[in-house]
């Protein structure tokens, strides 16, 4: 019986031991199939257990005991085996993982804002340090908002289809940011000061200066006893911040249907300081918006009382600003998407 369990060891041990220099993850399941060899149901240490009734009952005591030792230390070693395995299969997949870190990284290309972005984001923060609030308005409107509440008649040039997109007879992409003052007098009590910036449409080919789809900026104050001298002296600091504290401004007297009065405002050329040069093509003044005092009948349209309040707006072309300000000249670079283009800003 001691030679027969000696010689379950040794075999054991021989196997587990050979197992060491095969690959790893067939080795392991080898060492499982020794496992089941010697320590199974079926297996030859098992079979020696069955043998011990044929041991006398004296010795059986002993005879267990070796059989006990025997079986511990085929499993330490199965274990020990199973352990050292395990890791050189972990180390071998990590090899396989492994990153070269001396390898050129891929370019990483971030893109950043385009200029109309920049411009607009420059005049909101201008706006909004004088306590305006930023608002939106919908791009599809209805002809009310766009015409009619704005005093512009039935009849008017602007409303022609040459010029509007309509959807039906009561409904068209607007032609302008102005329907979100009156929007926004219909939902809001005065003191107003409100900036709308947001994408126009009309009917216009596409060239250097011209764009069927373009942006517009609306800024609107309500209030009691404002103005025309608080309009003025509101859009020239705005000229100053934009373009510099020795900016000079001028009005000139113009004609809007929502607006009595109204002018156009002009800015002194950045480039040549006023004294003419080919950028603003030898005036030494540029135009940069239109605005007014709000008409009477506009404010009564809207729900408020023109004998109690009253108020300006002023309106101007973003993309215009944009192509000034970087001195580009032509509104199609604006569009294009070319990052060619638009990492220059
Ligand atoms: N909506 C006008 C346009 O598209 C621009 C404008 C002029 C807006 C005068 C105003 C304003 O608010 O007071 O040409």
């Amino acid at each position: 019986m001691k030679e027969k369990l000696e010689q379950i060891r040794a075999k054991a041990l021989e196997q587990i031991t050979q197992m060491e220099d095969h690959e790893a993850s067939a080795a392991l399941e080898k060492l499982n199939d020794v496992r089941v060899n010697i320590l199974g149901k079926k297996g030859e240490l098992t079979a020696v257990l069955k043998g011990m009734k044929d041991v006398a009952p004296e010795d059986r005591p002993k005879v267990g005991q070796m059989v006990n030792d025997t079986r511990a230390e085929i499993e330490a070693a199965l274990e020990k085996a199973k352990k050292k395995m395990e890791r050189a299969l972990r180390e071998a997949a990590m090899k396989a993982e492994v990153i070269d870190v001396t390898l050129p990284a891929k370019k990483n290309t971030v893109g950043h804002r385009h200029p109309n972005f920049i411009v607009l984001e420059e005049v909101e923060r201008i706006f909004v340090g004088m306590g305006y609030e930023v608002v939106e308005g919908p791009e599809i409107e209805k002809d009310y908002y766009n015409f009619e509440a704005l005093n512009i008649p039935a009849d008017h040039p602007a409303k022609d289809e040459q010029d509007t997109f309509y959807i039906n007879g009561d409904i068209l992409l607007r032609t302008q940011t102005s329907p979100v003052q009156v929007r926004t007098m219909e939902q809001k009590k005065p003191p107003i000061r409100m900036l709308a910036p947001g994408r126009v449409f009309r009917s216009d080919e596409v060239d250097a200066t011209h764009s069927p789809s373009f942006h517009q900026i609306e800024g609107m104050v309500i209030d009691k006893g404002i103005t025309f001298a608080d309009l003025k002296g509101t859009l020239q600091e705005f000229a100053k911040e934009l373009y510099g504290p020795k900016t000079k401004v001028k009005f000139r007297p113009h004609h809007f249907p929502f607006t009595e009065p109204s002018a156009e405002m002009d800015v002194s050329c950045f480039k040549c300081g006023g004294k003419g040069c080919r950028f603003c093509k030898g005036e030494g003044w540029i135009e940069i918006l239109g605005c007014g005092m709000v008409h009477p009948k506009v404010l009564r349209m809207s729900g408020i009382d023109p004998e109690e309040y009253s108020g300006f707006a002023f309106g101007m072309g973003l993309e215009r600003i944009s192509l000034l300000k970087y001195e580009i000249d032509d509104m199609r670079l604006l569009y294009e998407n070319d990052v060619r283009f638009l990492k220059q800003f």
